[in-house]
């Protein structure tokens, strides 16, 4: 299965986004994963709509082949996603656990012309999706504590993307499954074989410690992802 990388604009360098964007976009990146957190339902702060609409308003100025992919970590998002929806994300994800009615949420996304996600943080049961996974194009299963990039995967999380696909499949729901947390090259191909479709990558994209350029670290997670592609086609076809 193929696997987009969504890096996290939160892993970046803040004070020069329009940069990162640009070695993005050099790294062959399609799908930008911008964290919003409003210091209630997180114990951070980021971005607001004005800079989702000016990165954006970068992106096309230069021609990227990039879209928009908004992952609200807020305790009321029906606030603010018309204000995000003027960016033309291709996603807005909300929590299962912050809205107070997360299927007029899942509804009002989609009115604004977004893809309605649903993210469920760790300790969040997967029957939480039970009532909505028709009314939703991705769920974003959190492999850390949403809050702050840099955190360990919690290895429990690949069990649930599996569980979580199943619950998808006996709901006749063709959601996506988002992993958001964590990822590094060393897991992200466990992370693919149990049924990643967007992989977030913060962290393993941006981390300069190594001395590696940003599409030096993506092609590393490329190359991870793919290995299990190709695992998975030998196994099919029977060959080695
Ligand atoms: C955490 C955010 C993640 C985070 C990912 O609350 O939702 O998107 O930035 O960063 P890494 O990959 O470093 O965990
Ligand atoms: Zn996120």
């Amino acid at each position: 299965m193929a696997v987009r990388l969504a890096p996290s604009l939160l892993a970046a360098d803040q004070s020069n986004l329009a940069a990162a964007i640009d070695a993005l976009a050099v790294a062959g990146v399609d799908l930008l994963h911008l964290d919003v957190m409003d210091g209630h339902y997180v114990p951070n702060l980021t971005f607001g709509p004005k800079m989702a609409v000016d990165l954006m308003a970068h992106v096309r100025r230069q021609g990227y082949a990039m879209e928009l992919d908004v992952h609200l970590m807020v305790t009321d998002p029906d606030r603010f996603v018309g204000a995000f929806a003027e960016a033309g994300p291709a996603f807005i994800t909300v929590h299962a656990e912050a809205p107070y009615h997360p299927h007029r949420t899942l509804q009002l996304i989609r009115n604004e012309g977004a893809r309605p996600g649903l993210s469920l943080n760790p300790g969040t049961a997967l029957n939480a999706l039970e009532e909505l996974a028709t009314e939703i194009d991705l769920v974003l299963l959190m492999s850390v504590n949403p809050g702050f990039y840099g955190q360990a995967f919690i290895p429990g999380s690949l069990d649930k993307i599996a569980r979580c696909r199943a619950l998808l499949d006996a709901k006749g729901s063709g959601a996506m499954i988002q992993v958001d947390g964590g990822l590094t090259a060393s897991n992200l191909g466990a992370a693919v074989e149990a049924g990643t479709h967007i992989a977030v990558v913060g962290n393993a994209a941006f981390d300069r410690a190594q001395g590696r350029s940003v599409a030096e670290n993506i092609q590393i997670l490329r190359e991870a992802a793919q290995a299990v592609a190709q695992l998975d086609t030998n196994l099919n076809t029977g060959g080695r």
